[in-house]
């Protein structure tokens, strides 16, 4: 275990028979169907990676780069585009990865801007529901784990741009951050 984490909350192999119940579902649930599975860089580019492979199912990748700006930890509810998706989705069946839902402006704005575009239609994948921290009604789809109001890192999740290659989910040591 890294230095830095207090303990570990998810293991790899928990995560990874986790991941492999959610795409189960998701290949029932789009069969006969070719969906666009996007990715929200950075955080989810582990999780993303992991589950396109379970996925048995044709599926057509792309990816949106979003930060949330204004004052705070907390998402500001205003969301600037970085990177925007490479092709049209109309009349596309759309699944957005996310690594973690926590105030619930990030895919809330996100699903605005997707379904202005006139998708057939939009879902919600997500690796972590920190749920209790819910500002805006939206609820993920698919979600992996439930998580209580702890931060966390590794399996993309990063604090400072670090610890996003560790292969399971920890918590980060209150030192760190607090420092
Ligand atoms: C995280 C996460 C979501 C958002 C969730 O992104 O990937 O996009 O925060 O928070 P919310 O539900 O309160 O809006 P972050 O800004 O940390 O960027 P990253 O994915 O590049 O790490």
């Amino acid at each position: 275990m890294h230095h830095d984490c207090e303990r570990i909350l998810l293991t790899q192999e928990q995560i990874e028979n986790r991941v492999q119940e959610i795409a189960d579902r998701l290949n029932a649930d789009y069969a006969g169907k070719t969906p666009l599975v996007v990715g929200i860089l950075k955080g989810s580019i582990v999780f993303y990676g992991d589950l396109i492979r379970k996925l048995d199912i044709p599926v057509e990748l792309d990816f949106m780069a979003v930060s949330s700006y204004g004052s705070g930890t907390v998402s500001s509810g205003m969301l600037k585009m970085k990177k925007d998706l490479d092709r049209d989705i109309k009349g596309r069946d759309v699944i957005i990865v996310e690594d973690i839902i926590d105030s619930g402006y990030t895919l809330a704005k996100l699903k605005k801007i997707l379904y202005e575009r006139q998708p057939a239609s939009v879902k919600i994948v997500v690796l972590l529901d920190k749920f209790e921290r819910r500002v805006v009604a939206i609820e993920p789809d698919y979600s992996c784990f439930d998580i209580e109001d702890e931060f966390v890192i590794g399996y993309g999740l990063d604090y400072d741009e670090k610890y996003r290659n560790l292969p399971y989910i920890g918590i980060l040591k209150p030192e760190v951050y607090s420092k």
